[in-house]
């Protein structure tokens, strides 16, 4: 039987995260095996938030890195960006014809942006957000989309407008489904529920050991653990949060030594280091011969963008035929 095929992509922003990698990179990597897999660079995204160009390559690059690092592996599942295959555009100008502005301004993504980042004048590329997504999904007829929970409204939005375009113009397009990342969020280092760039609490994938040592010197912990032998609660602290993700085979004894007082935050701290250290250890190696072979991560790039290229220009021919677009 063939494999299904799945698409996920992610704003270039730069150097990935642990909670990138959490919430979404190693999900990709376990499920590139099972399925047919495309990644997407969606640079275009960018622009709903920033109309500075300047770092989007660079972004890009540090990006492909990452996922390379990492370990997805691009004769698996080719990557590409969106602003190097024009059916991106072309698929988003036609689903646009196909959604309500208060559709779009009902997305509960969308609404949590406007409130988080202060937006008072929305633009209309912003709002048109899980349009161009829904084109990036479709383009490659994707059948399951691996994401994390903030992003089911978008696919939920993909699946209305396959559903639209079927009826309206005839059956080209699958209806795809979220594919839920389990542990889907890792909490920053200053304890906010949420590791992200814009909060400056992130330990990245490509931090060296003294760096992570010194980000994890200064996290929070939990308050009424004041001194050493102070009990403490594992479950409000944020480090033993990253144990259970990094250091599951400690956890039980860490847990009991924070409890009973026995265990310091300092040596809880130091292991939680060497558990991410050695976490990051290969991918830090591999990191550095790719930014020695920037070249071989440019051609890696340039060969995904072919392969996807081909796919895309499929599907807008099919897209085209049943709309009688000649
Ligand atoms: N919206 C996604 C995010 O912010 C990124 C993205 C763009 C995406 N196009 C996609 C994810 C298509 C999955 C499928 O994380």
């Amino acid at each position: 039987m063939a494999k299904k095929r799945i698409l996920s992509g992610m704003r270039p922003t730069g150097k990935l995260h642990i909670g990138h990698y959490v919430g979404a990179l190693e999900n990709w990597i376990k499920l590139q095996d099972e399925y047919d897999s495309f990644f997407l660079v969606a640079d275009y995204h960018v622009l709903t938030t920033s109309l500075n160009t300047d770092h989007i390559y660079d972004n890009t690059i540090e990006m492909m890195i990452d996922w390379l690092a990492a370990g997805l592996d691009p004769e698996k599942s080719p990557f590409f960006r969106q602003s190097q295959i024009k059916e991106h555009a072309e698929l988003f100008l036609i689903f646009s014809m196909l959604i309500t502005k208060a559709r779009l301004e009902r997305n509960p993504t969308l609404k949590e942006q406007v409130r988080d980042l202060n937006i008072d004048n929305l633009i209309y590329g912003h709002l048109g957000y899980p349009v161009l997504q829904a084109a990036d999904i479709l383009l490659y007829r994707g059948e399951a989309v691996p994401v994390g929970e903030d992003q089911v409204p978008h696919v939920e939005i993909t699946r209305e407008l396959a559903r639209k375009f079927n009826t309206q113009f005839g059956k080209v397009l699958p209806e795809p489904e979220p594919l839920l990342t389990k542990f889907s969020r890792l909490p920053g280092l200053d304890g906010d529920a949420k590791m992200s760039k814009s909060l400056n609490n992130t330990i990245l994938l490509s931090d060296q050991p003294e760096e992570l040592w010194q980000k994890l010197r200064k996290a929070v912990t939990d308050p009424q653990k004041v001194r050493k032998n102070d009990p403490g609660r594992p479950e409000v602290c944020l480090i033993y949060t990253y144990h259970k993700k990094f250091n599951e085979n400690e956890v039980p004894e860490i847990e009991a030594g924070c409890k009973s007082g026995e265990l310091g935050c300092f040596d809880c701290k130091k292991k939680c280091t060497s558990a991410i250290n050695s976490f990051l250890e290969p991918i830090l190696d591999k990191r550095k011969h790719y930014e020695n072979n920037l070249d071989e991560v440019k051609q890696i790039l340039a060969s995904g963008e072919e392969r996807g290229k081909k796919v895309a220009a499929e599907t807008m021919a099919s897209v085209r035929s049943v709309m009688k677009f000649g």
